[in-house]
This record gives structure tokens, C-alpha cells and sequence, in this order.
């Protein structure tokens, strides 16, 4: 069976190689690509590469390269038939029935979009003759110039209805191809003659994402037009839940190198685009009128994995952004989220522009929400916290909304982050009775902790995560990264673990500390092999990858981040061993020389702490 062009470019636009690649390779991301073991050869490093913006791979080792369908005929040993069909049920596009006006059909689009560029041209010269002449001074009034016309396509429909009409018609074009193309509206009454459907109106083109003009949006000149935009309806050719403002145009900007953003910049409307590209955000889009649907998003993450969703600072924004929200949730990933930038004094990208500077909107951007905090957001804001029951029920809508998580790993990671939020903002420390006794205290002549430090409360990660899962990560920070003992080795060895293996481990990594003359990750771990604790190490396998992401060892850190990092859980785990009544007063002042990242006077103050412990 013959497949026909659009058809094939809908499936890959639809789909990324990477995705089918990664499937048999492991790949990681590099740049704009990924790279991988070659799956033809035997290699040791990777040659093997994968770009989704151009759609194919490239094997370094085999001299391979193909597309998606290629690589599913060579690994998967599929025919040509079967991963078209298989990768068209990945891209959720159904399979043309053995169409014989399949052909027919893309020669009818062929005319239609034909036609629509005619009507175009027309719009274009219009804005430039007479009738133009209030429109141009609406545009130059909003500070749109000749050029950006012409860079825009920027055009005007004549209040009038048939002026296109008989442009076209005397071009030759069939009345029914302008009904056809959503141009003209075709009366119910069919005695009568269709008419123009835009009609005094400021005329933006719209492209499908391969560039081909398929529609029009218009801005009514007149105050009081019915509707301010009005936009071509769906047809043959125009999807508007498909097709997203300037994309072509954006995902290219964006895939420029010089371009250091992550993903497109999504505005409500058309002169918002317009606007952001004029200030040299050259990557943003705009859904046209309505939410942004699944296959807007799609096309979105297909350009970048983080698009930035702009919206309002105000109640109406907000309620926008927390819709999209709900539209996301299913389908984020790694490497496929969202994050949220919200317009300051309920302005929208061009107003912004306009009156603070594309310094202003760069701010906006740069300071986009992540996703998680959004959706905290939202919950949060749903009511009044003040009772025991809203709380609750904060905590059954966090629970609802993780459900929504598609992604297993994600969905993990939001409910850490979530409920850790939960924990922090209306949680108790949990308290464990009978250990104090203790007399650590503020010494005589010490000023009390100000009312300011007291509101900083908390600076230090909070206590509620337990007391297990803390051991095991300042345990784990050792053995990650053992220079640490250098600075920490007194504190360390005198924490009080409650986990028998940690209590184990430390002993050993003591015994080491005492005797090693190296003291690096292989000949730690080589010790407790040796020692017989073996089995200890696969504690830790089962949290690594959360751990890696702490700062205390992350392999840029500053050994003195890795130091303070570690030093505000050890103070974490030691709050619970404080007296209660000491345990205010301990948060506080751990905070102040927190605050002045002061690290010896932590460290002094952890071991008093542990001193009247004993
Ligand atoms: P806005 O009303 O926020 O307008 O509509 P705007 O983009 O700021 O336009 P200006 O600055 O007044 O010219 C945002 C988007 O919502 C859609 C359009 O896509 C518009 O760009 N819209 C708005 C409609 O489709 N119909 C309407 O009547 C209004
Ligand atoms: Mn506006």
C-alpha cells in the first residue's frame, strides 16, 4: 500500500526518534542530541546519535542513518508496511483506509491552501492601498511598521463582502474551494451567494507546523465587532486544537544554537507572538483562542522539553494556567514538563514589552514557575487552610492529583516534594518522648534568638522526612564523597544513629578514617567489603538517583556546599534528640549561623547539642 506524503510527515511529526530508539539503546542526552551504544555494532563508547529535531540518527560505528521507520525495519525486523503502521499507533493517527481518494484529497488540499495564500496576498496589498489606511494606523499606533507587516504577514480584509470574493473569483477560483477553505460563508439559504467571512479586520496568517498556510486569524478594527478575534473555522485543512501560532517559525528559532532556552514561550494571542518576537523572543507561540489541548502540547515538547506557559498574574490567569495544569499532568515525563511564568500587574506579554522592556519579560521568564510549585499553588489557593478538615482535605486533593500522574518515577518525585510541602507548612515535627533530660542551653550572656531569626524558622530542611531516610543520606554523603570527613569527622562519628547497619557503618568508616592513609570512594567501600559489610552497601542502592541530587555531593559542588548541605541534615537529625524545650532555640540559632553561613559556628553549636546529649 502506497502511503501518502502528508500522511508519513504527520506520523513522524508526531513521534520522536528518540522515544523509538530508546526503546533498544540507552541514550542520553547530549546537547541538543542524544548519544548512545550503537545497537548495529559492538562498541564500548558511544558514536551512536540521535536528533529529534531533524528526525533521524546518525551511527558513527556503521556509517547507519535513517528515520524512525528505518530503524524499526533494521532492529525490530519489521517491513516497511508494519512500521508505518506501528509507528502510526504510536502517534495515535489511525491508518488511511486503502484509500484510492487519498491522492484526490491531497491534491484538493493542495488547491485549497492555494487559494488561501491568494487570499493572503490580497489581504497584504489591501493594508497597503486606501482602504488600509485606517488600519495602518491602528498597526503603527500599536508600533507596527511596514517591515513587521511584511515579516508577518500582516495584513487587512476590507470592511466589505465580496471584496475578496471577487478578487478570487476573477482569479478563477471555484466558489465552492472558497467555502471550502473557511474564507468565505456559505449561506443556509443556498439561493443565496456566499460572503466575505472576515470583514474589517486586521488579518493574521496561521501555518500548519510545516509551514503551509492553512487559516486566518482577524482582529476587528470596529469597537464594537461582535467578536474581537474571530478565527477561520475548522476545515479540510485547519485544525485550530492542532495547530499552534508561528510554530515553524519558533522551533526554529529555538533550535538555533545561540538560543540557550529550553523550550517555545506559549502566549495567549496572536499580537503577544508578535510582540515577543519583535523584542527578539523569536520561539513563542500562541493556541488560538481556546486552552491549550493535548496535541498542542505535544507539538510543544516535540520543539523543547520545558516551554514556559505565560498567563496572568491575576484570577483569571491563574485559573488558565492551573487548567493547563490538568491537561499536563498525564502526560509529563523526564524531559517533558511545563513551567509557568506569570505576568506582573495583570499585563500580558506585549503590554509588558511595551511599557517595562524586553528586560522585564526576560525577568518573567527567567523567574517561570516549575510545574510542582504550581500545582502546589493550586492547591493551596483552593480554600481557607485555618481548620483541621481543609487541611485534610488539602491532603486528599494532593493525593487526587498525584493520581493524575502518568509517569510512575514522576508521580514519586511529586509526592515527595508535595507532602514534604505538606509537612513543612502545617506538619509537626514528630516528637519523641522520654529522650530529653538533657540541660544544653543557651549560655549566660548569649542574646535570645531575635524575632527575626525565630520567622526563619525551618531554613534547614525540615525534620518531618524521618529520621530513617536521613541517616541513610548522611551516611550515604560520606561514602559518596569521603573528602567530607575531613571537615565533619568529629560530628559524624558522634551522631547517634538508630539504624543498626548505619550504626555498623559508622563504626567501620571509623576504623578506616583512623588507619586509611587514601581516603577516596573505592578504598572506603573496599574497607567495608573487607570488614564483612557488604551487604550493608545495598541500603543504598534502592535511593541513589534521589540522593545524587542532593547538593552535598553533586559533582560540581563546592566542597563547602557539600559541607553546609551536610551539615543542615545532620542538624535536621540531631533536632529530635534535643529537648523539647531546647528544640526552638536549637532551630534558631542553627538558622542565624546558617543564615551567615557560618559553617564552624554549626558545627560547634552540633556539638554542644550532642555533648549534653550524653
Ligand atoms: P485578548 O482579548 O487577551 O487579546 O485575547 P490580546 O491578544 O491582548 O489582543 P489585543 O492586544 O487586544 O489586540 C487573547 C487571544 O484570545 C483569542 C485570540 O486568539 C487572542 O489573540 N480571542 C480573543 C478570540 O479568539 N476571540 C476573541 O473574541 C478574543
Ligand atoms: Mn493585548
Amino acid at each position: 500500500m502506497r502511503f501518502t506524503e502528508d500522511f508519513m510527515d504527520e506520523i513522524k511529526a508526531r513521534t520522536r526518534v528518540s522515544d523509538i530508539v530508546g526503546r533498544h539503546v540507552k541514550l542520553k542526552r547530549q546537547g541538543r542530541e542524544f548519544a548512545g551504544l550503537s545497537p548495529f555494532t559492538n562498541e564500548k563508547s558511544p558514536s551512536f546519535f540521535v536528533n529529534d529535531e531533524k528526525g533521524f540518527y546518525h551511527c558513527f560505528s556503521s556509517g547507519k542513518h535513517g528515520d524512525s521507520i528505518s530503524f524499526m525495519m533494521e532492529v525490530e525486523g519489521l517491513s516497511f508496511p508494519e512500521a508505518v503502521e506501528r509507528l502510526a499507533g504510536m502517534a495515535g493517527v489511525s491508518m488511511p483506509a486503502a484509500d484510492p481518494d487519498a491522492a484526490r484529497k491531497a491534491a484538493q488540499s493542495k488547491k485549497l491552501i492555494n487559494w488561501t495564500e491568494e487570499a493572503s496576498r490580497f489581504f497584504q496589498q489591501s493594508l497597503r492601498r486606501n482602504v488600509g489606511a485606517d488600519a495602518r494606523r491602528y498597526l503603527e499606533g500599536r508600533g507596527l511598521g511596514e517591515a513587521d507587516w511584511a515579516r508577518f504577514g500582516i495584513g487587512f480584509a476590507p470592511n466589505s463582502f465580496d471584496a475578496l470574493k471577487n478578487e478570487l473569483i476573477n482569479k478563477d477560483a471555484p466558489m465552492q474551494a472558497l467555502v471550502d477553505t473557511g474564507l468565505l460563508i456559505e449561506p443556509e439559504d443556498r439561493d443565496r451567494q456566499p460572503w466575505d467571512r472576515f470583514r474589517n479586520r486586521i488579518m493574521f496568517p496561521i501555518t500548519d507546523s510545516r509551514g503551509r498556510l492553512i487559516a486566518f486569524g482577524g482582529r476587528a478594527m470596529a469597537k464594537d465587532a461582535k467578536a474581537k478575534y474571530l478565527n477561520s473555522p475548522e476545515t479540510q485543512l485547519f485544525h485550530k486544537g492542532s495547530v499552534l501560532y508561528r510554530y515553524p517559525e519558533a522551533r526554529k528559532a529555538l533550535s538555533d544554537p545561540k538560543n540557550a532556552a529550553r523550550g517555545l514561550i506559549v502566549a495567549e494571542g496572536y499580537m503577544d507572538v508578535i510582540a515577543l518576537a519583535r523584542a527578539g523572543f523569536n520561539h513563542a507561540v500562541a493556541p488560538l483562542g481556546t486552552a491549550l489541548t493535548e496535541d498542542q502540547m505535544g507539538l510543544l515538547w516535540r520543539a523543547g522539553p520545558e516551554p514556559i506557559l505565560c498567563f496572568d498574574g491575576d484570577k483569571a490567569g491563574l485559573r488558565a494556567a492551573f487548567r493547563s495544569i490538568e491537561r499536563a499532568l498525564p502526560l509529563i515525563k523526564p524531559g517533558q514538563t511545563l513551567r509557568f511564568a506569570l505576568m506582573p500587574d495583570g499585563l500580558d506579554p506585549d503590554d509588558l514589552i511595551r511599557e517595562q522592556g524586553a528586560s522585564a519579560m526576560r525577568k518573567a521568564l527567567d523567574d517561570a514557575l516549575p510545574l510542582v510549585d504550581m500545582l502546589w499553588r493550586r492547591e493551596l489557593e483552593k480554600e481557607d487552610l485555618s481548620t483541621p478538615e481543609a487541611k485534610a482535605g488539602l491532603k486528599d486533593r494532593i493525593y487526587a492529583a498525584l493520581r493524575e500522574i502518568g509517569h510512575e518515577g514522576v508521580r514519586e518525585q511529586y509526592k515527595t516534594a508535595l507532602l514534604e510541602r505538606f509537612d513543612k507548612s502545617f506538619g509537626r515535627p514528630a516528637f519523641k518522648p522520654g529522650r530529653g533530660g538533657s540541660t544544653w542551653g543557651r549560655k549566660k550572656g548569649n542574646p535570645p534568638p531575635t524575632s527575626v531569626l525565630k520567622a526563619r524558622m525551618g531554613r534547614y530542611d525540615d525534620v518531618s522526612m524521618g529520621r530513617a531516610p536521613r541517616e541513610k543520606r548522611l551516611v550515604q554523603a560520606i561514602l559518596d564523597t569521603p573528602s567530607l570527613l575531613e571537615r565533619v569527622d568529629e560530628i559524624f562519628f558522634e551522631l547517634k544513629f538508630d539504624t543498626p547497619a548505619l550504626i555498623e557503618l559508622q563504626k567501620c568508616i571509623f576504623s578506616f578514617w583512623r588507619d586509611a592513609i587514601a581516603v577516596d570512594k573505592s578504598s572506603i567501600r573496599a574497607h567495608i567489603v573487607d570488614n564483612g559489610y557488604a551487604a550493608h552497601l545495598k541500603l543504598f542502592t534502592s535511593f541513589g538517583k534521589n540522593l545524587s541530587a542532593l547538593a552535598m555531593t553533586e559533582a560540581g559542588a563546592s566542597q563547602d556546599l557539600r559541607e553546609t548541605e551536610w551539615l543542615k541534615e545532620a542538624a535536621a537529625h540531631q533536632e529530635l534528640d534535643v529537648a523539647d524545650a531546647q528544640r526552638a532555640e536549637f532551630r534558631d540559632r542553627m538558622n542565624a549561623v546558617l543564615q551567615a553561613n557560618d559553617r564552624e559556628a554549626m558545627k560547634k553549636l552540633m556539638r554542644a547539642a550532642i555533648a549534653t546529649k550524653r
